[in-house]
């Protein structure tokens, strides 16, 4: 029976959210747990269907995976296969970041490649030609990526071509058991990669610079368990902190930081948000109308494209203009004609579109199209004025834990209802 998202707009986000833990640093974390024979326990590991799909991917291998609540145990001492199936890299892209460390623990790995998405062609040549430079052969059959390195990976410099978060992570872990040492030039410097390097520092890894465009990596012969709890989610953040700013509410967030949000923080204080900042996390309200602001998504520190959906919501309300220009992504834009449907005024020209705000949006159904792009349009759907229903919530719930409770403790009318075909 399908599944929609009814929301009554017009309605003020107040009181307080706290902030689950990051599924982009969960994902690499979990797979981390293949680099060695001891367990890894991860706290604070957000319950979505993202955690579920890459804990079914790390079981096929052999992995056994306990899950208490939001705390969640791996042991890969019995690995029984090296190949990642198409069924589930399809699902969820981020299943190729067990290439790197099978490839470097067991010397071969068979990871189906990911193929299109939702966001356009996102090649993984950068994490290919990382794991060449350290000496793996590594060849395409039949839709997937064979890669074989039967003595091991070697340490080598490496820089990249673009920058990857996902090519960081799978070329991190990998270097973390080759022989000797391995320095990666232009990475990600997301505070993922942080969380990722603490959690391999704390297994015996020896790494250094994360956050940094340089990482130096020397190898060790073995990792060992650890247990490590996963940073706040920066991007379940920064959307809730845009849902008070367009309902003209106010929030606090707990469990989180403003400091993983340098550039969208300033971004909103321009747009009109006024923070007050507290020891685990801070309050958000609106500090006069909201006002157009320019954006240009980058890799970070700049402006997040995970959150450029969310905040051109926003913009379709703002005083004046905005123009959003989109540098990662090819194809994120599947949320304009939704939020035009909604009464946003959205011209797009390439990779970018310009936004005249206008007095108020209105309700209407609309289509999920990927995680960011669902957020954006409940953001859009809490300010609107009467009744919008979103349907395809399994984008949602790949990306955001217990959405309705929590906004439904805020004043949010929200409901998820079941429509019979
Ligand atoms: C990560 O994806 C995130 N996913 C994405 O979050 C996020 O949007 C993205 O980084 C950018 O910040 C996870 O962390 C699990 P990339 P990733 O490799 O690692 C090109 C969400 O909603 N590229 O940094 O796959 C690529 O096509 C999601 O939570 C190559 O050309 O992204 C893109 O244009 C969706 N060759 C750009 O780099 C490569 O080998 C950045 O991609 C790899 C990437």
């Amino acid at each position: 029976m399908p599944t929609f998202l009814k929301v009554q707009g017009g309605v003020p986000l107040n009181g307080s959210i706290a902030i689950s833990g990051a599924k982009n640093s969960a994902l690499p974390l979990m797979v981390a747990s293949l680099l060695t024979d001891q367990s890894l326990t991860l706290t604070n590991v957000p319950d979505l269907a993202d955690i579920r799909t890459i804990t079914q991917l790390l079981e096929i291998l052999g992995v056994s995976a306990q899950v208490d609540g939001n705390t969640c145990t791996l042991n890969a001492s019995n690995i029984t296969s090296t190949t990642a199936p198409y069924d589930l890299v399809k699902t969820m892209r981020a299943s190729v970041l067990v290439l790197g460390p099978l490839v470097a623990r067991y010397g071969k790995a068979r990871v189906s490649l990911p193929g299109g998405c939702a966001l356009g062609a996102r090649a993984v040549d950068v994490h290919l030609e990382g794991l060449r430079a350290m000496g793996a052969v590594c060849e395409l059959e039949e839709g997937y990526i064979v890669a074989t390195a039967l003595k091991g990976l070697q340490g080598a410099s490496f820089t990249m071509r673009v920058v990857s978060v996902g090519a960081t992570e799978n070329l991190m872990m990998a270097a973390s058991i080759a022989k000797g040492q391995t320095i990666l030039r232009n990475v990600a410097r997301e505070p993922e990669i942080i969380d990722l390097a603490n959690c391999l520092n704390a297994m015996g890894g020896k790494v250094c610079g994360a956050g940094t465009d340089t990482i130096v990596i020397d190898g060790v012969d073995t990792l060992h368990g650890a247990n490590h709890k996963v940073m706040p989610d920066r991007l379940e953040t920064g959307s809730y902190a845009i849902a008070a700013l367009i309902t003209g509410g106010d929030l606090t967030l707990t469990n989180t930081s403003l400091d993983y949000l340098p550039m969208v923080r300033e971004t909103l204080e321009k747009a009109g948000a006024f923070f007050e900042i507290h020891h685990d996390g801070f309050r958000i309200y609106q500090n006069g109308a909201i006002q157009g602001v320019d954006v240009m998504t980058e890799p970070y520190p700049g402006f997040a494209t995970d959150l450029q959906a969310p905040f051109m919501a926003l913009m379709g309300v703002c005083e004046g203009a905005s123009m959003i220009t989109e540098t990662i992504f090819e194809n994120r834009f599947m949320h304009v004609p939704e939020l035009a449907r909604m009464g946003a005024n959205i011209q797009v020209h390439g990779a970018s579109a310009m936004i005249r705000g206008v007095k108020h949006l209105s309700g209407a159904p609309v289509m999920a199209t990927d995680i960011r792009a669902s957020i954006g349009l409940v953001i859009a759907a809490l300010a609107a004025k009467g009744e919008t229903t979103i349907s395809r919530l399994y984008h949602l719930d790949r990306g955001y834990e217990q959405l309705e409770s929590k906004l439904q403790n805020c004043g949010a009318k929200v409901e998820r209802v079941k429509v019979s075909a």
